[in-house]
């Protein structure tokens, strides 16, 4: 049983729900545990939320010409066909490397408080250069990506309508400021989950109900949690074979060795292969291993068949975009 209520704010939600006569008062204190999706992240201060930056944002993520081969962009491995990642273990970049990671999806990416699996980047505007520069993904530098880019009509008129108090709105900056603007409406909402907690309780089948009661029951909530199912924290995970110290290479802290980012779990039926190597292609090994590895629990075959199920419940509306049609 759950023994807290950390968030008051969902008891309406949930008391809803029971007054609608739509579940027991026993599921709406599992309710509590979970959150609706937002249909937007917070939006930081020095970056308002315009559709000029996310017409802008959404061509320079469709867009190869930043990258050095010309044939890389962000689409390229964040790619909106395969749940916006890859689906491959590892991702491939600049020459076909292959580099050490998985590539998460940037679906609902605005909700989480640190990207990368190591959280090296508090926030989508540091995250956004990162790739452009890195040598095995676009392999770029920002001088050249910024000329490539200057050569444009239709890019200088984009950036001047996004940033019109800007004398010279083709910066690096800009890039990273318009990139994060559109993944913040990269959102997923309506997910079963979503509409189950909003009163509908067809939305959820009886072994995902199941699943959700067993995830706040066996102590998953403890970090898949808020509304991204994350708590944007640090936990150490060791994946057999890896040598990737996770956290530890950004701090050098000996506590955070092998620790990773808790990633979101909306969508993760979706977004195989799995953990921060891609080690792992089925989601039923995946949440076997956290029981074992984060709970010390190994669950009966019933028990993960329905958490596997919940997870599926996680699935929301992808993002209908229209593809950029770039210069
Ligand atoms: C070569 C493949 C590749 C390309 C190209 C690429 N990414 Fe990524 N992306 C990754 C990988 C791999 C990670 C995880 C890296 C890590 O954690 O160290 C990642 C992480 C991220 C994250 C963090 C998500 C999270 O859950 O922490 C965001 C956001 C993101 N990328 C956006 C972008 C943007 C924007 C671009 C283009 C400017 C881009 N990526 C280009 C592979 C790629
Ligand atoms: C102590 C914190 C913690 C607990 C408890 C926990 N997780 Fe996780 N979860 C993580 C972290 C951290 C990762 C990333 C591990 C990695 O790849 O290095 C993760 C990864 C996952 C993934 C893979 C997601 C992806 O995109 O790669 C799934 C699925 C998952 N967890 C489900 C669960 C389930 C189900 C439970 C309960 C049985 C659970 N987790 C309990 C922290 C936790």
């Amino acid at each position: 049983m759950p023994t807290s209520r950390p968030r008051t704010i969902l008891a309406s939600a949930a008391a809803i729900a029971l007054a609608a006569g739509a579940a027991s008062a026993d599921i709406a204190e599992y309710m509590d545990f979970f959150e609706p999706l937002p249909a937007l992240p917070p939006i930081p201060a020095d970056n308002s939320l315009t559709p000029e930056k996310i017409e802008l944002g959404k061509m320079l993520f469709f867009e190869p010409r930043i990258s050095a081969s010309g044939v890389i962009s962000c689409a390229t491995c964040h790619n909106p066909a395969l749940g916006w990642a890859d689906r491959i273990p590892r991702a491939t970049g600049h020459d076909g490397q292959v580099g050490e990671r998985n590539t998460p999806t940037v679906l609902n990416s605005g909700f989480l408080e640190a990207q990368f699996w190591d959280g090296r980047e508090p926030d989508l505007e540091g995250q956004a250069l990162g790739p452009i520069e890195a040598e095995i993904e676009m392999n770029m530098t920002l001088e050249e990506a910024i000329a490539r880019l200057n050569e444009f009509e239709i890019y200088r008129e984009h950036f001047a309508a996004a940033f019109p108090d800007d004398p010279d709105p083709i910066n690096p900056q800009n890039v990273a400021h318009a990139i994060a603007s559109f993944e913040r409406t990269l959102n997923t909402p309506n997910s079963p989950l979503d509409r189950f907690l909003v009163g509908d309780v067809q939305a959820m089948t009886d072994q995902q109900v199941e699943g959700m009661k067993l995830f706040v029951d066996a102590g998953c909530v403890a970090c898949h949690n808020g509304p991204a199912l994350t708590d944007s924290n640090f936990h150490r995970f060791e994946l057999p074979g890896s040598t990737d110290e996770g956290r530890f290479v950004v701090t050098g802290d000996e506590a955070d060795m092998f620790a990773f980012r808790t990633p979101t779990l909306r969508n993760v039926a979706v977004t195989y292969p799995y953990f921060n190597n891609g080690s792992v292609a089925e989601l039923h090994e995946a949440v076997q291993l956290m029981g074992q590895q984060m709970l010390g629990q190994d669950f009966e075959e019933d028990e993960l068949d329905a958490l596997v199920a919940f997870m599926h419940a996680l699935t929301g509306d992808m993002p209908k975009i229209e593809i950029p049609a770039l210069p």
